[in-house]
């Protein structure tokens, strides 16, 4: 990490509001439900699908987890009404997950059904490992009535070739990734090199076995790596899609579009883009370049 960007990640937190939304407006399409379909709707015109997020941290009871879940119903209600091509993304631990299992499925299950009657799909993002297990055992269930619904594997965790294997046997439809969480190294690979050779294994398998996969990075390396794969199996363009964060290496995403791979970006948007943007410095503090950058190129 550079010095300069460990030093802005640091003093982040201090800032005024009004300066972290300089960099957040890069990465987040703004406070209302209004401004991620207009989003939507600009990526749908530059040939780009999109999955769209409503921003929150760990709620702390079931009314909150309610709340929760009437704002995934009013994403997929925007998505249909402006006919967007999105579909939708949700962390199960705004659902509950860590206060009650089945209430958690129950609220989900009310999602998922929704979407597929508006023929919508719905995708469950993966969050640290102290739930790895639980939202692995949501899939399983919800996927016993509905077939809408994805799942994340992260290539940094060691037991994710195991997972893959069992989820490419009930067909899952997966969106990979190499994992945001910092992880104990018993349980993760720590070096870029073994996440990014587990991420091209991964991808390998899942593609082999014929399951959907989503390639969620922004790397070069399991970029082309992917399209290799891509090309040496025959596959059709129907058969995976590129994911990218929006805001983040622009034009490499546009380059993908214009070699004629679906490309699929993460739109998040809501009230809580402060904490959001914030957790995502301390996750990465090479972002707060970003926001140096933002800062002094502003008029
Ligand atoms: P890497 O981190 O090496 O990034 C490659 C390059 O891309 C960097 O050098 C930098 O230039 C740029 N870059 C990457 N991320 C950036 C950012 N945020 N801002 C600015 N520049 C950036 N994780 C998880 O644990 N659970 C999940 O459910 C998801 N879901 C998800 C959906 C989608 C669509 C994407 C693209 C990613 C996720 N992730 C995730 C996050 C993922 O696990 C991972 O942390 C990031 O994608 C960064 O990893 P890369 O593969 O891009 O490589």
């Amino acid at each position: 990490m550079n010095p300069i960007s460990k030093t802005i990640a640091n003093v982040i937190p201090i800032f005024p509001k009004k300066f972290v939304r300089i960099f957040a407006n890069k990465y987040i399409a703004g406070d209302k439900l209004s401004d991620g379909v207009s989003k939507v709707q600009e990526l749908n015109r530059n040939k780009m699908i999109a999955t769209m997020d409503v921003l929150g941290e760990s709620i702390n009871d079931k009314k909150e987890a309610i709340q929760s879940k009437d704002e995934s119903i009013e994403v997929l209600d925007a998505i249909a009404k402006h006919k967007l091509n999105s579909s939708l993304s949700v962390k199960l631990t705004m659902l509950g997950l860590q206060l009650d299992y089945d209430f958690c499925l129950s609220l989900f299950t009310e999602i998922a059904q929704y979407a597929k009657e508006l023929n919508n799909f719905v995708r469950i993002d993966m969050e640290d490992s102290s739930v790895t297990d639980s939202t692995l055992q949501i899939y399983r269930d919800i996927r016993k009535q509905f077939d809408n619904v994805g799942i994340v594997i992260q290539a940094y965790l060691r037991r994710s070739e195991k997972d893959v294997i069992k989820l490419t046997d009930m067909n899952a439809d997966f969106r990979l990734c190499k994992g945001i969480y910092i992880e104990p190294e018993a349980i993760a690979f720590k070096k870029r090199k073994e996440i990014r050779e587990n991420f091209l294994k991964l991808i390998r398998i899942v593609l082999e076995k014929k399951s959907y996969c989503g390639i969620a990075t922004h790397d070069d390396y399991v970029i082309d790596g992917s399209k290799n794969i891509i090309t040496e199996l025959g596959l059709k363009r129907k058969d995976y899609e590129f994911q990218m964060l929006l805001g983040v290496r622009e034009n490499l995403r546009d380059k993908i579009v214009a070699e004629g791979h679906k490309m699929k970006i993460y739109v998040p948007f809501g009230e809580r883009w402060y904490e959001y943007s914030i957790r995502r410095f301390k996750e990465n503090p090479n972002i707060a370049g970003q926001v140096l950058k933002a800062l002094v190129t502003r008029n």
